[in-house]
């Protein structure tokens, strides 16, 4: 940080002494537009989230993008993801936000900070740390003290950090973002608002542009807008692009147009067909915001992918896959589309393109199949994967209740009776979140999932064990249901009788993996096994040597998974995310190369939940060239449907 610090300033000096005009972003109201550095300025923007790139690819993502012709791009600041636990900060390697400034602004590329707290996004709990709800009746987003008390000590970790970055101050940052779309929700506490433009001022200072983004309706921008912060809107394309400023100028009479959200193309939920929107749709309005003079944000301009547990969900449930790959004019790898030509075309015609090259789409490398080996289930280590050991309770106790946020719980207790015939294990009050891998003494009897299946018929004998494998699939990041608690948040009943006498494992199971979790058993399954061990969650390993004598070499790969049903991944020891095959639409994963290494064996690990390929065919995984993100799946067209048309009027 010094290192740039040090020059910014000295140049700040420098300035004021030559009698410079210092740099200075702000609005001018009588020209319906932002000045920079005293002139008229028109910005285009793209987004990108740092969280969803790998650091070894931020700075070729950024140059793709200023090479679209972009002025500017937009990201988001996930407080979880740098608060990972109340008071433990994280701004290290793949969260150097400060390093991700850095090369934006040695690309030229000026920022427009979305600095939360809350941000939607698609992302687990919309940016919001799950360890808020250890105060279960908290009000997110509201003027609950608590809340506040949170956000205030975020706040002033966050936003002091930013200050040097702010353009006045020599560095990138034009305009922050306070909240994000707060008038779609609930609360429309003013106060709340008012607390976060203080706080905002307090720590930027008074001269940074504030701003808020809100659905392009009075409606929305009842709740979301607010005198002396800039009222900003979003909407996609296709739509009546006059009737949407029309709704920013009923709360900004004057100023410039903003459309801060403009899609490019949409999410994607596991289950539902892909997302994709024609570049030519997208294209057209685009003209038709730039002839109009307003500024845009692109969002996204590249997607990226939620590694890890980095996933959120809407309501009812449905969780969003590994790929945000958005059918964003830059791929979820980074490859340069058609789309990406054709909306650079269009910004082609309201200012000059930069000179130079293109960086080049990365080479992908098909490495091919990879043999895998059954080391064992989960319930055979449960001690290796839980240093904590269980937690004890008559009822069952929640995720946050454990102090465990992501990943997985593994819940047990005994059959209080013979289950002899089928018996009915069920969750009256639909509280499984998200989903359940249910075994009795190791026996597989099936998958509880949150507003889809309530209910399984188990057998086994008194006093076996119970055991319930519940995974979180990522929480609610928009809407009122954002305060997702997980794990089994209300009783099971069998056959209508409250099951009691818990006991819970919060897993530590990329800790494990870290360790190497072959480790862990003492007679690793290497060639035989319990076939019936394939239908519950189990561990496979395998390793992939990169081949020699091939220049270049690791490049970037995608890994599918033929025959496997759903699970986690990791590669040396990266939890590269999610796969669900089985479900769909993402049958393959995108692997960085920055994760591969040439000298040595790459270790995997892959935990299917469900059922693996094993016994019956091969038990390998392949590395391919190519993604496909698109397959057709049992699609589940109802509410579906009307979930996107609800998400997408909220935006037109
Ligand atoms: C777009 O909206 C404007 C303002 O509401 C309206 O005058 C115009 O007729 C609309 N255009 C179309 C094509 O619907
Ligand atoms: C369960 O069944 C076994 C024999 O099948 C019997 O010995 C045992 O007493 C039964 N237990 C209960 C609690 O009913
Ligand atoms: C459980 O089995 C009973 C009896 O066969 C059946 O009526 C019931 O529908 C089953 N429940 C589930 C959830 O499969
Ligand atoms: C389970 O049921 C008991 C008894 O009705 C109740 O006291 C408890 O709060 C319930 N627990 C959950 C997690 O719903
Ligand atoms: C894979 O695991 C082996 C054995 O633990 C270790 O020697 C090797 O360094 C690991 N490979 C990588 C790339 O970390
Ligand atoms: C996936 O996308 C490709 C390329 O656009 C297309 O050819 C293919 O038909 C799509 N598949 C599905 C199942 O939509």
């Amino acid at each position: 940080m010094l290192r740039l610090l040090l020059p910014l300033a000295a140049l700040a000096a420098l300035l004021r002494a030559a009698n410079v005009p210092q740099r200075s972003f702000g609005i001018d109201y009588d020209c319906n537009c932002f000045v920079k550095d005293g002139e008229p300025f028109r910005y285009i923007s793209g987004s990108i989230h740092y969280s969803r790139v790998p650091r070894y690819y931020w700075k070729d993502r950024l140059l793709k993008m200023k090479m679209a012709g972009l002025d500017a791009i937009q990201t988001y600041v996930p407080w979880n993801y740098h608060e990972t636990q109340m008071g433990v900060y994280d701004f290290f390697g793949g969260k150097d936000l400060e390093y991700f400034l850095q090369l934006a602004n040695e690309i030229g590329l000026l920022v427009i900070l979305r600095a939360g707290p809350y941000i939607c996004a698609e992302w687990d709990m919309g940016g919001l740390p799950a360890w808020l709800l250890e105060k279960k009746s908290i009000v997110l987003r509201s003027s609950d003290a608590d809340y506040l008390a949170a956000v205030e000590k975020w706040m002033s970790v966050l936003l002091p950090k930013m200050r040097p970055y702010l353009y006045q101050n020599g560095g990138p940052i034009i305009m922050v973002q306070v909240e994000n779309e707060y008038g779609s929700y609930f609360a429309c506490d003013y106060n709340y608002l008012r607390f976060l433009l203080k706080l905002f001022r307090l720590h930027l200072g008074d001269e940074v542009v504030l701003f808020t983004t809100d659905g392009a309706s009075q409606f929305h921008l009842k709740c979301g807008a607010l005198q002396g912060l800039y009222a900003t809107v979003d909407f996609a394309p296709g739509g009546n692009v006059t009737a949407a400023f029309l709704a920013q100028r009923s709360s900004e009479p004057k100023g410039p147009l903003v459309n801060s959200e403009f899609y490019t193309g949409w999410l994607d939920h596991w289950g539902h067909r892909h997302s994709v929107v024609p570049a030519q749709t997208i294209a057209k309005t685009l003209n038709e915001i730039l002839a109009r003079g307003a500024n845009v944000n692109l969002y996204m301009f590249i997607g990226g992918t939620n590694f890890a547990y980095w996933n959120g969900a809407n309501m009812p449930y449905m969780s969003q896959p590994t790929s945000y790959d958005y059918d964003a004019p830059l791929s979820e790898a980074g490859d340069l589309t058609e789309k990406y030509f054709a909306l650079r075309e269009v910004i082609g015609m309201y200012k000059q393109l930069p000179e130079g090259l293109i960086p080049p789409t990365t080479p992908k490398f098909a490495y091919g199949k990879v043999r895998l080996q059954k080391v064992g289930t989960v319930v055979e280590v449960l001690d290796g994967l839980s240093p904590s050991g269980p937690v004890k309770s008559t009822y069952p106790l929640t995720f946050v209740q454990l102090k465990q946020y992501f990943g997985f719980v593994l819940y047990r207790t005994t059959l209080p009776k013979n289950c002899t015939e089928p018996t009915e294990l069920s969750s009256p009050l639909n509280g499984v979140h998200d989903r359940a891998y249910v075994s009795v003494d190791g026996v597989p009897q099936g998958v509880l999932e949150r507003d889809k299946s309530l209910a399984i018929n188990i057998t086994g004998r008194a006093g076996a064990n119970l055991d319930l494998l519940v995974e979180n699939m990522g929480r609610v990041n928009f809407g009122r249901y954002n305060n997702d608690f997980k794990g089994l948040v209300s009783n099971l009943t069998l056959a209508q009788d409250i099951l009691v006498g818990w006991e819970m494992y919060p897993l530590d199971i990329d800790g494990a993996v870290n360790y190497g979790i072959v480790s862990l058993f003492d007679q690793p399954e290497r060639f035989v096994g319990n076939p019936l061990n394939d239908e519950v969650p189990t561990f496979y390993t395998g390793s992939l040597s990169i081949p020699g004598g091939i220049p270049d070499l690791p490049q970037d790969t995608y890994v599918s998974f033929p025959g496997w049903t759903k699970g986690q991944i990791w590669i040396n020891g990266f939890n590269l995310g999610r796969y669900w095959p089985a479900r769909g639409p993402q049958l393959t994963l995108y692997v960085p190369r920055n994760v591969l290494v040439s000298s040595v064996p790459n270790n995997i690990t892959v935990l299917e939940l469900e059922r693996s390929p094993c016994s019956t065919q091969a038990c390998e995984i392949e590395f391919v060239d190519e993604p496909n993100i698109n397959a057709t799946t049992q699609y589940e067209s109802y509410d579906h449907q009307l979930f996107v048309r609800d998400m997408w009027l909220t935006h037109l």
